[in-house]
């Protein structure tokens, strides 16, 4: 349902200009001024980022060459030395800003806080000082395993602050696949809570950290700073486990930010790709400060009495740059919510947005889609006249659920930005800049200036107008990912290779396959490779699949996505089972736990269908065109003639 048909784009006709008032008031206040930026920086992009490094960053010292690109590697800012938690504290503390509302936190159950750009910078200094105690350095990593509270945020500010990279895990994500990131990126300290609170349960965080360090898991781990939240009995272990709330109490409120080289590792995150596992994407301290910082202000249209808020979890990339980094460099005062919507509290959004006026609002199409099943009644009972404007991320909207939030939520007044973009490329790519661009429903519209995207074919050339291609990016960009860590093979073969470079000449592919139409506005298909997106999370079929066969009853395993309503796309797991175990409803639910203990719940299947065979072509390779068309519960048409064995169709039918 959420992948938009070559049809829908082409009858999508409804345009929506930037309100008048809008535009006035904007940072980017026409279409003229929006193409001259975008020309500008398109004949002299260094000159275009320098301008705005120079006009929008701190810089403890200025750069000597703007960008070095040794294709497919990267440096910008090469020899300047910034400190991204002194752009987004020290310097406003200067200013009026010191007493204004850094970070507005809801929490659950009904707790709250309100920290000043003041304030945060103490407990960030002090948070800085705990893990310096600790034994951390500069260049060290350390993994934050966090619930959505301001410590988090605290926690990811202090390492950059003392110039340690830091890897935010998911909250979500199991003992095993947090030990299998804290063994990749030889994290050296864990920073965790107790627990935290997910949809009414308290998630045991301190537990599964034990379980992820357990008889040696991850060796290079020394300490574990432990923050109370849910108050739960946690074991600590002497030596090893602190309380945050102990250490703060010996350690100084004084911690100056370390001047780090701008290509000085920032952090690294994890996400999933096409093979193997999950990639760990390094980005650094310069280009990303920048990057983030620039398309916060330009997109959201942050005014300094705004109150803006990002529904991501911190454990994604979106959480890094558009609650965190970007934001905060800017002044902003941005919400950090713990909730999520569920049956219990279907409008607490809504609440979140009466309580604190916000008036920017960024959320994602699996969000809007169940808010459109929940009925409009639920945001029409609460006040949302504070909103101005509104954003959406995660994977292509669907013009319905793009129409429902322009009138339910926006009250046809906000304009819409639909932001694409990837943990790869640190910020947004293709938006509109809402007091500029016009919108059209399922368009994430044009590029942002010093951005050169183009649809082309694999060999690289541009395809025609409308015609369905692969997204690229045809320049490197101050916020893109640096390398893979400890891998620079795999960055190069991600994204380099699948175009081949003509002439010495890189081009970024990004895995998802889109259009352009006759006015330059590009829309997302959606992932050409087997990554698939649930609820606007990014997951390899491939890590699904290694999850299931490491049970011992699983023999082979084919992951597809088939179309959900709300969730864009829902897992399929199709299993053969080794010999001895037999198919049964009990099988299922426990393979679908095993693959919630070994990723995470978000990765558990929605639906496990046993076969007697898989569909193999004669080479041998698993027909997962076919599959997903059998999962998807659509007639199988075309040409299978190239199927091993054709008697396993009607098997893996049977079986749905
Ligand atoms: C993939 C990246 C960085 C945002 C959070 C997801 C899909 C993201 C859009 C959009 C269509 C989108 C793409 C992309 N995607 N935003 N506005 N329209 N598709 O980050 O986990 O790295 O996933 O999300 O398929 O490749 P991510």
């Amino acid at each position: 349902m959420t992948q938009p048909t070559i049809e829908s784009i082409l009858q999508e006709k409804r345009l929506f200009h930037p309100p008048a008032e809008f535009s006035q008031a904007a940072q980017i206040r026409s279409l003229e001024e929006y193409q001259n930026l975008y020309d500008q920086a398109k004949a002299n992009p260094e000159q275009f980022w320098a301008e705005l490094a120079e006009q929008e960053l701190h810089w403890f010292q200025k750069w000597d060459t703007v960008l070095d690109w040794q294709p497919p590697f990267a440096q910008w800012f090469v020899g300047g030395k910034l400190n991204i938690s002194y752009n987004c504290l020290d310097r406003h503390l200067t200013t009026w800003r010191k007493n204004k509302a850094a970070l507005i936190w809801e929490g659950e159950p009904g707790d709250s806080r309100t920290l000043t750009y003041a304030q945060l910078h103490r407990e960030v200094c002090q948070f800085a000082n705990a893990l310096k105690q600790l034994g951390v350095k500069t260049g060290d990593r350390v993994a934050i395993y966090m619930p959505m509270i301001p410590e988090a945020a605290i926690a990811m500010l202090a390492c950059a602050r003392i110039g340690a990279a830091h890897t935010v895990v998911f909250g979500g994500f199991s003992a095993e696949a947090l030990k299998d990131r804290l063994v990749d990126a030889e994290v050296k300290v864990v920073v965790t809570a107790d627990g935290g609170w997910r949809k009414d349960v308290v998630v045991p965080l301190k537990a599964q950290v034990d379980k992820a360090l357990a008889n040696g898991g991850a060796p290079n781990v020394r300490h574990v700073l432990v923050v109370r939240r849910t108050a739960q009995e946690v074991e600590m272990e002497q030596d090893r486990d602190r309380w945050w709330h102990e250490l703060q109490q010996e350690v100084s409120v004084d911690c100056p930010a370390e001047p780090m080289d701008s290509e000085a590792m920032l952090f690294i995150l994890y996400t999933s790709g096409t093979t193997g596992k999950p990639k760990g994407v390094v980005h650094t301290t310069g280009g990303y400060n920048l990057f983030t910082h620039i398309t916060t202000k330009w997109i959201f249209d942050l005014k300094d009495t705004d109150v803006y808020w990002c529904t991501a979890d911190v454990g994604w990339i979106t959480g890094h740059s558009y609650i965190v980094y970007g934001p905060l460099s800017n002044g902003a005062t941005t919400v950090m919510y713990e909730g999520a919507p569920r049956p219990s509290n279907p409008g607490c959004f809504w609440d979140v947005i009466e309580k604190y006026g916000v008036n920017v609002f960024y959320t994602a199409p699996t969000a809007i889609r169940a808010f459109i099943k929940m009925g409009e009644e639920i945001p029409k009972a609460r006040n949302l006249s504070s909103l101005r404007l509104l954003g959406t991320v995660g994977e292509p909207i669907n013009p319905e659920a793009w129409m429902w939030y322009h009138r339910v939520i926006g009250g046809e007044r906000c304009p819409i930005v639909d932001t694409w973009w990837q943990t790869e490329t640190g910020g947004i790519m293709i938006s509109a800049l809402p007091g500029a661009i016009p919108t059209k429903p399922g368009s994430a519209t044009l590029p942002f200036p010093g951005i050169m995207a183009q649809v082309v074919d694999l060999e690289g050339s541009p395809v025609a107008a409308n015609a369905g291609g692969y997204l690229s990016i045809q320049h490197p960009w101050p916020g893109m990912m640096r390398t893979v860590y400890g891998d620079p093979e795999r960055f190069r073969k991600s994204y380099w290779e699948h175009i081949p470079p003509r002439d010495g000449r890189y081009v970024y592919f990004a895995g998802d396959g889109a259009r352009c139409d006759q006015d330059g506005y590009f829309w997302v298909m959606g992932r050409i490779d087997d990554v698939i997106n649930v609820a606007g999370h990014r997951l390899g079929t491939m890590e699904i699949e290694s999850a299931l066969v490491s049970h011992p009853a699983v023999a082979e395993a084919a992951v597809v996505g088939k179309p959900d309503e709300v969730k864009g796309q829902e897992v399929v797991a199709f299993v053969t089972l080794e010999g001895t175990h037999s198919a049964s409803e009990d099988l299922k639910k426990e393979l679908k736990q095993h693959v919630g203990q070994e990723i995470g719940a978000i990765a558990r299947p929605g639906e496990i269908r046993f076969a007697d065979a898989l569909p193999k072509t004669r080479s041998g390779k698993i027909m997962r065109r076919l599959l997903r068309t059998l999962a998807s519960g659509e007639a199988v048409s075309g040409d299978t003639s190239t199927l091993e064995d054709l008697g396993v169709l009607e098997t893996l039918r049977k079986e749905g």
